[in-house]
């Protein structure tokens, strides 16, 4: 596991988007798998200004996202996919139908959620995944669990997690009770994992990943035996480390 201290908020979003921006340099038909939330956005912002200037072409890129909500319209402000047209889709030349987003609207979740591996499968599996960490060490929506779910599922967001995510909404009543995430395993299987964190309240998280027994109680301690992991984090969520 690699650990890049950056200073502040905007070095971790440049230093997240050179990573990704190599990536697809260097493989024009990269497979992204990419997150949401208030970590990543400087990052997608790098990524459209590297876009606008030239320096990256998304127009053969293939994109899987970790989570969305079950049962918010995809056309909510607050849903994951209105997240990522606002953030990169609608600004840079990636094809709407190489971009997937699990469908936190359909019929059969369990069955979707099977395809949705698949479907990673069938692309080739993901070549670069980044992931933020909750404030509990979850990533993608895998909670602190007595086990790690293996592949893409439904869960019930904790409690802390949905306070976490209240500031997005009117009130934590509305924010949604379930979502659907890629699993442990389907993170896993990505051939690169690059993981960013910033906030003095992602310390605990980033000390407790890189510190405690490999247990599904913390679930980012796993990605300590992933072969190939960079952890970019700003200098307050790197406080304890
Ligand atoms: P955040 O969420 O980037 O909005 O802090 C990260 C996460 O909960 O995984």
């Amino acid at each position: 596991m690699k650990i890049i201290k950056c200073r502040d908020y905007e070095q971790m979003s440049r230093v997240a988007a050179d990573i990704v921006a190599e990536e697809i340099k260097s493989n024009s038909k990269a497979v992204l798998g990419l997150a949401t939330g208030s970590t990543p956005e400087g990052m997608y912002a790098e990524l459209v200004s590297k876009y606008k200037n030239g320096e990256i072409d998304f127009s053969e890129v293939v994109s899987f996202n970790l989570d969305e909500y079950i049962n918010l319209p995809e056309e909510d402000v607050n849903s994951y996919h209105y997240f990522m047209n606002q953030h990169l889709f609608n600004h840079v030349n990636i094809k709407k139908e190489n971009t997937n987003v699990p469908d936190g609207n359909a019929k059969d979740i369990d069955e979707y959620s099977r395809r949705y591996d698949e479907m990673i499968s069938d692309a080739g599996g993901i070549d670069i995944q980044v992931l933020g960490i909750g404030p509990n060490a979850h990533i993608g929506f895998n909670e602190p669990s007595s086990a790690f779910k293996v592949g893409t599922s439904k869960v019930k967001l904790k409690k802390s997690t949905i306070e976490a995510n209240s500031r997005f909404f009117e009130s934590a009543d509305e924010v949604p009770k379930y979502a659907i995430s890629m699993g442990i395993g389907s993170i896993f299987r990505s051939k690169k994992i690059l993981l960013l964190a910033s906030g003095k309240e992602k310390a605990k998280a980033v000390y407790d990943m890189l510190n405690s027994e490999i247990d599904p109680k913390i679930p980012a301690s796993i990605l300590r035996i992933h072969p190939n992991v960079v952890v970019v984090v700003d200098e307050k969520a790197a406080s304890l480390i």
